[in-house]
């Protein structure tokens, strides 16, 4: 009977760990249901409207994501004001943007079910919904991610790629947090969507400080545009799509630009052209992509999801932000 009693009391232990477990390291679709059942038709209904002002905030919701996933897990981070705020380390300062549009989508959530729904969560589906309205795929979101406490922007200068490094050098930052060399190219087809910043990459289209030369991968027609439109003693707060065959529709023209030598990035260029060692690799998914859009954009929703689910808040950890730029008091 004693070696019963103790056997039940183990495994009851044992379920309650797992139950434990799971519910410390699983998102789910339908976290919200009891407790928040009209989230999604709200981040929707303030997504579309924000589109219809700036059909750009959609590319630069996306962005705010892969940002705030990279530095710190997807704890919203990213929405933290402050000295020490992520929003002021080099990828991000005069860069990232929609945190006007973050602020009403949460008043928006917090006027239906006040203190419910993350803003790492409320960026996720804000980021899902983005990429639908775009014209791309839609999947289901996993939810229960909670707020963090803190921001890291030396976090956010040394875990975010900057648009001249090596695919080598992106891979190990992507790597870091879990994610492959196919992730590193379906993910960069993010840059289907939204704009740059002349004085971001514009120098490789000219002979810049005896450079010798402007980057010879560079397509004819693209490289007389860009000249004309990013002077580098011009405005580099000027912007240019980043997908110059088509702006706001998320499609994989993204690789075929690339494979005409029309990436606008050295580091998007060098996923289909160049002297690196892993070219090799990255063309042939880029090729992959630009002969099969829903190859990319099933491949593109599957490293979303991997991308979302990097090191979230669960349980107890964290908080449930009140307003996404502090931490409540
Ligand atoms: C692979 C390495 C990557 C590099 C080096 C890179 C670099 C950049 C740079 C330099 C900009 C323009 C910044 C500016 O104008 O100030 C940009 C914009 C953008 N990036 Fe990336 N990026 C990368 C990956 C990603 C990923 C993984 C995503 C999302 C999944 C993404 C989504 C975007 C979007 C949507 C924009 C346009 C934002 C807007 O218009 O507001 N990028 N990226
Ligand atoms: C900031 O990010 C870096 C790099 O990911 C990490 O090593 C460090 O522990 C983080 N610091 C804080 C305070 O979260
Ligand atoms: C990357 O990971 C995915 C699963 O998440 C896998 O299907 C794919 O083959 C991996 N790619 C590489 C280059 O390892
Ligand atoms: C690039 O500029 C340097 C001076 O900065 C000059 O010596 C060189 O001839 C130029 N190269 C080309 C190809 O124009
Ligand atoms: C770009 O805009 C920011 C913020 O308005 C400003 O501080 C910066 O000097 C501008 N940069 C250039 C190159 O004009
Ligand atoms: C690789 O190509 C870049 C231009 O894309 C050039 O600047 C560099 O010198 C080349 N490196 C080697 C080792 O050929």
């Amino acid at each position: 009977m004693k070696r019963f009693g103790n056997l039940n009391v183990c495994s009851l232990l044992l379920t309650l760990s797992m139950l434990c477990f799971i519910a410390r390291s699983q998102l789910r679709t339908d976290f919200y249901s009891p407790s928040c059942p009209n989230v999604f038709k709200i981040v929707r209904r303030e997504v579309q409207r924000a589109m219809m002002n700036e059909m750009r905030i959609a590319a630069s919701l996306l962005r705010l994501q892969f940002h705030d996933c990279f530095v710190n897990g997807c704890d919203g981070s990213i929405f933290l004001d402050g000295d020490d705020s992520e929003k002021l380390a080099f990828p991000n300062r005069n860069s990232a943007r929609g945190f006007e549009v973050v602020d009403t989508i949460k008043s928006a959530v917090e006027s239906a079910c006040s203190g419910i729904v993350s803003c790492a969560d409320i960026l996720t589906i804000a980021t899902r919904d983005s990429v639908l309205l775009s014209g791309g795929p839609n999947w289901k979101v996993l939810l229960g991610r909670r707020d963090g406490m803190v921001a890291n922007q030396s976090g956010a200068n040394s875990n975010l790629a900057g648009p001249t490094e090596t695919i080598q050098s992106i891979l190990t930052k992507f790597a870091s947090v879990g994610l492959n060399l196919t992730d590193v190219v379906s993910l960069s087809g993010a840059h289907t969507i939204g704009s740059s910043r002349c004085g971001v990459f514009n120098t490789r289209f000219f002979n810049f400080s005896g450079s010798g030369a402007p980057d010879s991968r560079i397509e004819d027609s693209m490289l007389s545009d860009i000249q004309n439109t990013c002077p580098t003693d011009g405005d580099g707060n000027k912007t240019v799509p980043l997908d110059r065959n088509s702006v706001d529709l998320f499609d994989n023209q993204y690789y075929k630009n690339l494979l005409n030598g029309q990436g606008l990035f050295a580091s998007d260029q060098s996923l289909a052209t160049g002297n690196e060692t892993l070219t090799a690799t990255t063309r042939t998914i880029v090729e992959l992509y630009s002969n099969q859009n829903q190859r990319f954009l099933d491949d593109f929703v599957k490293s979303m999801i991997k991308m979302a689910n990097i090191s979230p808040l669960t349980g107890t950890d964290g908080e449930i932000r009140k307003n996404c730029r502090t931490v409540n008091s």
